[in-house]
């Protein structure tokens, strides 16, 4: 232990990455066989850790994304909706099979990709990823169980967008009750974590999965825009920023696409004066510093109770000391690389902006290696309600603090903000609880506990955070008529 922290320094423990298997180049998946795309181009994807490529990731024109949708389509008229539901969910259940015997090397190369500490990815995202599939396997052939008196009937072809924060779950949060609903997938990784996709795409071929079932094409903002403006497609779902939603829900007017959108947060963690102090301390830091801060729901606003704020900021403090920033590999490390160079300049631009409206900043004091894309972990206090770095989603490890004195107060800065994603409530009573979770606006809320997933329950938001739901039934629900 060093005496200015209570930091504890450890050995690297270093997860060996020699067993993977990468390709140097990825092509499209397509109707079930890898195809180059159309205009032989190609983008290198980065470990945003190192800055070293990792491979090259084909970019698909519209060209291809019609071939894919073509394929999609093609097997969803003479294959997948005719097959019986027991045999699809046979299907669905041997993708998450295949998915947990390939744990470790999806775990790894989600690491590598994305920046993200090996400890999340092999103990969050993989096992989540195939939770999913398992869950939704369940639900195949008991939809109508799952919606009595309704005549069930699936879309048709999905074209799915996904982002880089989630990679392989977001993925799986697509694909797994698309397939379960009877429906077809188009889908698209995000430019910076196209891997684990690709991996998915090689554990989907072995499975047998009838080929056109699920398509994979890579690409940039072009290649979502393809498939978001295909006319042969029945249902959007996206994930993503709320710039990008908005632009998929105008050139969807007029058609009779069905539209899930899932964007941005600015969730309000609340901690009231009976809180467990130290308990609380723990989901803050896990609400805000959990993967970078890259977490659509992230409890990104503090909100404390006056009469224990200094306690509550002075063991965040403390605690925040004791984190490790750096290498994502390393099994101590809390704290990963920013996905990318443009996401690090936009946390870095919004960390100078409540400089510069006068919040008071505390970060982690660490060395931060000088390759790759790392961010100190940092928070804010003395922050205005109206101050742009309370309002807007920074999508990094930034966190503002402000407090109140009645819970009237705190619902209404809570509810100030133009999301409604995602809320987090501390407190010993079950009545308080109830009533905060009654009028706090936003789709999902936990109590006494943050950043908690499971595939039975629905995530989704209101107002600018989307609308629509994934997971459970809610889930289900979107890829039928
Ligand atoms: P983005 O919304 O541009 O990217 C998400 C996905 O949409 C990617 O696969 C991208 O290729 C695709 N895409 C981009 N333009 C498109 C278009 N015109 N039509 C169809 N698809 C398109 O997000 P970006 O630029 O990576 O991140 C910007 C900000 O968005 C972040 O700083 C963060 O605030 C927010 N964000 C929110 C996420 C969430 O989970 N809700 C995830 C990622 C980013
Ligand atoms: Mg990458």
């Amino acid at each position: 232990m060093t005496d200015s922290n209570n930091k504890w320094e450890y050995a690297p423990s270093l997860e060996g990455t020699s067993h993977i298997q990468l390709k140097e180049k990825y092509d499209l998946f397509i109707d079930g066989k890898w195809i180059k795309p159309s205009n032989n181009r190609y983008f290198d994807t980065i470990n945003p850790a190192t800055e070293e490529k990792l491979a090259e990731i084909a970019w698909a024109s519209e060209d291809d994304v019609d071939l894919a949708v073509m394929a999609a389509r093609k097997a969803y008229k003479e294959v997948w909706s005719v097959m019986k539901a027991s045999e699809r969910a046979k299907y669905i259940f041997r993708i998450a099979r295949l998915m947990q015997e390939h744990a470790k090397e999806l775990a790894l190369i989600e690491t590598l990709d994305g920046g993200k500490p090996i400890r999340e990815s092999r103990d969050i995202d993989v096992p989540l990823a195939c939770n999913h599939f398992f869950y939704y396997a369940g639900w195949a052939d008991k939809l109508q169980d799952a919606f009595p008196q309704r005549n069930i009937q699936s879309l048709g072809v999905a074209g799915q967008i996904i982002p880089w924060n989630f990679p392989l779950l977001m993925a799986a949060w697509k694909i797994a009750p698309a397939l379960a609903a009877g429906n077809t997938v188009v889908l698209k990784p995000a430019e910076s974590t196209s891997l684990t996709a690709l991996k998915l795409a090689e554990i989907i071929q072995a499975s047998g999965l009838p080929a056109g079932v699920v398509n994979i094409v890579t690409g940039n903002g072009d290649t979502g825009a393809a498939i978001v403006n295909h006319p042969d497609i029945d249902k959007i779902a996206f994930t993503g920023s709320t710039a990008v939603g908005k632009l998929i829900q105008k050139s969807v007017v007029g058609t009779s696409k069905r539209v899930s959108l899932e964007l941005g947060g600015k969730s309000a963690n609340i901690v009231l004066e009976d809180a467990p102090i130290d308990q609380a301390v723990e989901g803050i830091v896990n609400g805000i510093f959990f993967n970078q801060g890259h977490v659509c729901c992230a409890g990104s606003r503090l909100y404390v109770q006056e009469s224990i704020a200094d306690e509550v900021v002075r063991k965040l403090k403390q605690r925040m000391q004791s984190l490790y920033v750096g290498n994502p590999l390393d099994k101590n490390t809390d704290i990963g690389a920013i996905n990318s160079k443009e996401q690090l300049g936009t946390i870095e631009k919004y960390i100078n902006i409540g400089i510069n409206e006068g919040a008071d900043m505390y970060q982690l004091e660490c060395e931060i290696p000088s390759k790759g894309f790392f961010c100190r972990p940092t928070i804010f206090t003395n922050v205005a309600q109206s101050s742009v770095i309370a309002q807007e989603e920074i999508f990094g490890p930034v966190l503002t603090i402000q407090t109140f004195r009645t819970i009237d107060e705190v619902i209404q800065k809570a509810n100030n903000s133009p999301y409604g994603l995602a809320a987090g409530v501390w407190t010993d009573k079950g009545s308080r609880i109830f009533n905060l979770t009654s009028k706090l606006r936003a789709g999902v809320i936990w109590a006494n506990t943050y950043n908690k997933f499971d595939p039975a329950s629905p995530f989704g938001g209101y107002k600018e955070s989307g609308f629509g739901r994934e997971g459970g039934l809610h889930g289900l629900e979107a890829y039928l008529k």
